[in-house]
């Protein structure tokens, strides 16, 4: 990818958006996650979306002109007065992807910013818009989150196998589990 950021319509089928996010929903129901620094009032998961990454590649690499690897996923149940301060990436999320998932009806999806060539790029991705940007190089940040709730999903490749996870390998050669099936 030559310019550090690119704004993908409808990349990802509303359907599966749906149901990753109840899937989200669920798993806050549940109390399955945790709070991290970056954003401390909306709970996060790691990894549970393995299949959405392998099932997003073929597609992502044609439209990149690049092979890449599916490093890591994450997501988050954002809530009202969240903020993500401006900040890059660790290494293994060299090709980041920020994909909206769902939003409450009364709000509009919550834009991204980043910093891509001396001039800040706001992003606002409905339902299926994805976000594609070198998370490892390129700064990107949210201003307080006015909304109710919103689900995202981040998924992560690597071009470069350094950046696979030395205790995980490639996410793609193991059998992960995973509870979320692409295809129900
Ligand atoms: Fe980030």
């Amino acid at each position: 990818m030559k310019e550090n950021h690119k704004i993908l319509k409808n990349f990802v089928d509303k359907d599966l958006c749906k149901r990753m996010s109840d899937f989200i929903k669920q798993k806050v129901k549940q109390d399955k996650f945790y709070y991290d620094p970056q954003c401390t009032i909306s709970p996060a998961m790691e990894n549970i979306f393995f299949d959405v990454g392998i099932h997003l590649k073929p597609r992502l690499e044609k439209e990149l002109g690049c092979t890449l690897d599916h490093t890591y996923n994450h997501c988050r149940y954002y809530r009202t007065g969240e903020i993500l301060r401006p900040h890059k990436d660790k290494d293994q999320c060299e090709i980041a992807l920020s994909v909206t998932l769902d939003y409450d009806d009364m709000h509009k999806p919550w834009p991204i910013y980043v910093y891509d060539n001396n001039e800040i790029i706001k992003a606002e991705l409905d339902i299926g818009d994805v976000l594609v940007y070198k998370g490892s190089e390129t700064l990107h940040w949210r201003n307080p989150f006015k909304g109710t709730w919103q689900t995202q999903a981040f998924i992560f490749y690597a071009t470069d196998e350094r950046f696979v996870d030395p205790f995980i390998g490639k996410l793609e050669d193991i059998n992960f589990v995973t509870e979320f099936k692409v295809d129900g």
